[in-house]
C-alpha cells in the first residue's frame, strides 16, 4: 500500500528529515543549474543525487551521462537521460555526487550507499567534482567506520590484515567487490595516512576516503540557503 503523504516507508518522516531533505534537494538544484549544454556528466549515487537527477532532466541540456550505480542509470534513463557505459567516455566535464561527511578540509567520507570505488573512478575522470550535501553532513574532522570493497579471493586473510574490518550485510557490488567497513566508529586522526595504508592493502579494492585534491566545490544546503566552497 502506498505511505500517507508526509510519511516514507519507514514512517512519519520528522522536521529533521524534512529539513535535511531540503537542504539535499536545494544544494542539487543549485549544482544543476551549473551544468553547461552538452556536459559529458558523471552521476554520483544517493539520495542526494536523487534530486539532482530530474533537475538535470528538466534542463534538457543534451548531456551524455555515466552513472556510478545501477539505481542511478535506472532512474536517469527512466528521466530522459542519455546514459552511456564508461567504456564510451575517457573523461567527463562535471561529476556530481553526495557524501555522507565532509570535514573543513573537504576530506570526504563515502560509500554509505557501498558505490564509493566507480564513484572514485567517475570523480577523478572529471575536471570537475562537485559534492552534493545537506548541512547535516558537515563535520570538523572525519570519523569511522570507512566504507571499503574488498576482492572476494582471500577475503579473510584481507580482513585478518585489516584487523577492524566487518563485512557490511549489503549486495555485492556491481563490479562483485564485498562491501565492509573498517572501524573503530571516532574521529581519523591522518586520514592521508589511513588512505594510503588502505590503498596499499592487497585485497582493498577502494576505500571511501575521498582527498581534498579531488573536491573542485562543495555545494551545502541548509535552513539558510545554499552555500558554497570552492
Ligand atoms: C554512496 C555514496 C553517497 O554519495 C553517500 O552515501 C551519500 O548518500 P546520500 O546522498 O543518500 O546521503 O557515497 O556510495
Amino acid at each position: 500500500s502506498r505511505a500517507p503523504a508526509g510519511s516514507c516507508d519507514d514512517g512519519p518522516v520528522s522536521a529533521d528529515q524534512a529539513e535535511r531533505e531540503a537542504g539535499k534537494r536545494a544544494a542539487a538544484r543549485a549544482a544543476a543549474a551549473d551544468v553547461p549544454h552538452g556536459a559529458r556528466v558523471g552521476l554520483g549515487t544517493g539520495s542526494t543525487v536523487a534530486h539532482l537527477l530530474p533537475a538535470l532532466a528538466e534542463r534538457n541540456l543534451d548531456l551524455r551521462c555515466v552513472a556510478t550505480s545501477p539505481a542511478t542509470e535506472e532512474a536517469a534513463l527512466a528521466l530522459g537521460l542519455r546514459v552511456e557505459p564508461f567504456s564510451a567516455l575517457d573523461r567527463l566535464d562535471v561529476a556530481i555526487d553526495g557524501a555522507d561527511q565532509v570535514d573543513h578540509e573537504a576530506w570526504l567520507v563515502k560509500g554509505g550507499g557501498g558505490a564509493h570505488t566507480r564513484e572514485k573512478v567517475v570523480a577523478v575522470a572529471a575536471a570537475r567534482f562537485v559534492v552534493i550535501v545537506s548541512d547535516d553532513k558537515l563535520v570538523e574532522r572525519i570519523s569511522g567506520p570507512v566504507p571499503l570493497e574488498l576482492l572476494d579471493f582471500g577475503l579473510p586473510a584481507t580482513l585478518r590484515r585489516l584487523a577492524h574490518a566487518a563485512v557490511r550485510d549489503a549486495p555485492r557490488s556491481p563490479d562483485g567487490g564485498v562491501i565492509a567497513d573498517l572501524g573503530p566508529a571516532g574521529t581519523i586522526a591522518d586520514p592521508a595516512a589511513l588512505s594510503a595504508w588502505l590503498a596499499a592493502t592487497p585485497g582493498v579494492v577502494e576505500h571511501g576516503l575521498f582527498p581534498p585534491a579531488l573536491v573542485d566545490e562543495v555545494v551545502v544546503g541548509g535552513p539558510g540557503g545554499v552555500r558554497r566552497w570552492a
